[in-house]
């Protein structure tokens, strides 16, 4: 069972900073590795920024390249290529670019090898209002936590006869209890007072039944967390009516899917919010969730701010929390300014601007 391993990376992970001698000891360490996997479309503009303004903020991190098609292994399963599976066991993390699906390729979803093969089963996505960009709602401050290995998504479907199709959804006891534990344990190294459990319970008895089951039992361990279970058409109705109520939310898969990206439109879309993906054995890979974007590709006009706050959120996990907060303050305080931003985020500025801007507050702050 991972728990133990991953139990122990846990505070690390999007984790605030609790002194002000962890501070300056987190721009000391020495340099890291983390496996770069830029992606298709604007997977490498995207990720070409991440290192600039990397490399201006001199965060000790040295980037290992990797690219990830999928091939077929012994026995015709589909894998990653070897060097990047290698990579990602040798370094535990890893930053990702958006990767393309190709339509009939006959081969699994790269993202979902990548979640298999790596038994990445909690999706953080921290969705933070940002001050300066402008959406309906301008105090959010929550967090999903999706359940990323069962339920709908389990991939177990068969047709029962001509015209009848039916799809299984999976829950186990052993992957809700380690997502509900990984809630909590969130919450509590974070800061945050309550857990949020979404559910459908009503209806499905006993796979939603077991998962919210383990929910509370969890919860019983949290005294210190305010627990709380609603169902999904009610967090559904409240959030966009009043997203302040809410704080940590945890969910099964499909519900998480949906919810999650819900949630990133409340703070202005799926190019400003950032993601980590956290697996058995210490591994974690951070990614932007917007797509490959293949109708700005090559054109230097992508944003690249929900990757670089993605590597934010990885460096947050590795440690490195004052490298975190100088990369992180550089690109909100471009965004306040608004004076270079991308097309998306109003403005005309170029990828290239975009990143030469925050890199230039990066320097200015040394
Ligand atoms: N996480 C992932 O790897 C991921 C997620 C979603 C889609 N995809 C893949 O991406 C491809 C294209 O998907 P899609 O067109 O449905 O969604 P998309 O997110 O690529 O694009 C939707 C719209 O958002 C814009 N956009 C997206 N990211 C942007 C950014 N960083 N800066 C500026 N504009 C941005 C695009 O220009 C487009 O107009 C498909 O092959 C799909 O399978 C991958």
């Amino acid at each position: 069972m991972a728990g133990r391993t991953w139990r122990s990376t846990l505070p690390l992970v999007m984790g605030g900073l609790k002194s002000k001698s962890q501070y300056a000891r987190s721009f000391t360490q020495s340099v890291q590795t983390v496996t770069l996997i830029p992606g298709d479309g604007i997977g490498p503009e995207i990720s070409t920024a991440v290192m600039k303004i990397f490399e201006a903020a001199k965060a000790p991190i040295q980037w290992e390249e990797r690219s990830v098609t999928a091939i077929k292994g012994p026995g015709g399963r589909w894998m990653i290529p070897p060097e990047a599976k290698d990579s990602m066991d040798n370094n535990k993390i890893g930053l990702k670019g958006p990767l393309k699906t190709p339509i009939a390729a006959g081969h699994p979803s790269m993202n979902l090898l990548l979640r298999k093969t790596f038994d990445l089963y909690a999706n953080v996505r921290p969705c933070v209002s940002i001050e300066g960009y402008k959406t309906p709602y301008n105090d959010v401050n929550l967090v999903t936590i999706r359940e990323n290995t069962e339920g709908e998504y389990s991939g177990i479907e068969h047709v029962i006869v001509d015209g009848v199709v039916q799809s299984i959804k999976l829950i186990t006891e052993d992957a809700s209890k380690r997502i509900a534990e990984y809630a909590f344990e969130y919450a509590r190294n974070n800061q945050r007072t309550s857990v949020t459990a979404v559910h459908k319970a009503n209806i499905m008895r006993m796979s939603d039944g077991l998962f919210l089951r383990k929910c509370r039992e969890v919860a019983e361990n949290f005294k210190d967390i305010k627990f709380t279970e609603m169902y999904l058409d009610t967090v559904c109705l409240n959030m966009v009516q009043d997203p302040t109520h809410f704080d940590v939310l945890v969910m099964p898969n499909l519900y998480g899917d949906i919810l999650s990206d819900l949630c990133a439109g409340l703070i202005g879309g799926l190019g400003v919010t950032p993601s980590g993906n956290i697996g058995a054995n210490g591994v974690a890979i951070f990614e932007s969730v917007h797509g490959t974007a293949p109708d700005i590709a090559g054109k230097d006009l992508a944003n690249p701010t929900a990757l670089l706050l993605s590597a934010v959120m990885m460096l947050r996990h590795m440690g490195l929390h004052g490298h975190a907060k100088k990369i992180e303050s550089a690109c909100f305080d471009t965004i306040r300014d608004k004076k270079v931003l991308t097309k998306d985020l109003g403005g005309n500025s170029k990828c290239s601007e975009f990143t030469g801007e925050i890199c230039s507050r990066v320097q200015d702050m040394d």
